[in-house]
């Protein structure tokens, strides 16, 4: 399943700026064949600063308000309980196919029991209707730049600390307008401690150790990025390394939810998209980093258009593009 064909434009390193400021106008400009005949810089004398909290962001629906394509049969569910694929994709990584369920059949956990109990946590449509509901409120999805003015191929929104890719920072309250991130539902939480335990069991068993946490630490979130990739989404090869020292250093995970369609998932020891290894993440797949791959290179080369199960189509009307959330310990 690991491939080598995929190539990626990193948003920094592409040739397109989408939107720049130049005071109040919004400009679009491409940088390999358009110059500004005037300076951006700002004047100090003139233009005071506004206060972060003075600026507002736009709201992001990630619903779709439109007609949607009617969902293909090849689209539907194939997850059958019990036949789950649990894949170790390198030491400290782990890919667990279809953890998040539909519905609530609950999923056969890595003894073979029944968990009926924590099914309520696992449903697609609810974890999309949480944030849903968050990404309308305060701190709720935006759409971010780089510090060179370039925008991220995504929507994102923060939950428990913020995390701000101009400073590489995270802090109790978002610059961009001063907003609080809302909480990390406990909900969420449980779920994570449950991925990272099923990893472990799937170390322990397969590599026929018994101390599965040395190879993947378990961790409690307290960070949330979610982001929303519309079906022109992508994220280039990156570090997640932003967390504390000891946070890194002790090879906490990385635990990251797929909702929707599918992605182009591309990771390595390099900031190279030839060498770098692809998995395709379906919609209720988790995938694990932590212990000596918790600094992998790994990032968003493509998103599948029309790859959402039917299932979760019908149900819930998630706009075209893939949903994603990813948990730290900070
Ligand atoms: C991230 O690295 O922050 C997100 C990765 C993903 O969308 O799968
Ligand atoms: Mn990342």
């Amino acid at each position: 399943m690991a491939t080598n064909k995929h190539r990626v434009t990193t948003p920094l390193a592409g040739n397109r700026v989408e939107f720049i400021m130049v005071g109040t106008i919004r400009v679009s400009l491409n940088l390999k064949n358009f110059s500004l005949p005037f300076s951006t810089k700002r004047n100090s004398d003139t233009a005071k600063p506004k206060p972060a909290s003075s600026f507002r962001v736009n709201q992001f629906d990630i619903f779709f308000n439109g007609k949607r394509y009617a969902p293909q049969e090849k689209n539907k569910e194939i997850c059958i309980e019990g036949e789950k694929e649990r894949m170790i994709l390198r030491p400290g990584m782990v890919l667990l196919k279809k953890f998040l369920t539909h519905d609530e059949q609950g999923w056969l956990n890595a003894q073979g029991r029944d968990s009926n109990s924590n099914s309520y946590l696992s449903r697609r449509v609810e974890i999309v209707k949480i944030c849903r509901e968050l990404g309308l409120g305060p701190g709720g999805f935006y759409r971010p730049s780089y510090e060179n003015g370039a925008k991220l191929r995504l929507h994102m929104m923060c939950l428990g600390l913020d995390w701000d890719p101009q400073t590489g920072k995270y802090g109790n309250k978002r610059l961009v307008d001063g907003s609080n991130p809302p909480s990390i539902p406990e909900r969420f939480r449980k779920l994570v401690v449950k991925a990272i335990q099923e990893a472990q069991y799937l170390i322990r068993k397969e590599c026929r150790v018994s101390y599965a946490e040395r190879i993947l630490p378990s961790m409690s979130p307290d960070i949330c990025i979610v982001n929303f990739y519309n079906n022109y989404g992508r994220l280039g090869l990156h570090k997640d390394r932003d967390e504390t020292p000891e946070s890194i250093q002790k090879g906490l995970p990385v635990v990251s939810f797929s909702i929707g369609d599918s992605a182009e998932f591309i990771y390595g020891d390099h900031r190279d998209v030839d060498k770098a290894e692809n998995a395709v993440l379906d919609s209720g797949d988790v995938v694990i980093f932590g212990g000596v791959s918790r600094l992998i290179f790994h990032g968003v080369s493509s998103i599948i258009p029309n790859s959402a199960p039917k299932k979760l189509l019908q149900d819930i009307m998630l706009s075209p593009g893939r949903l994603n959330l990813t948990f730290r310990q900070y």
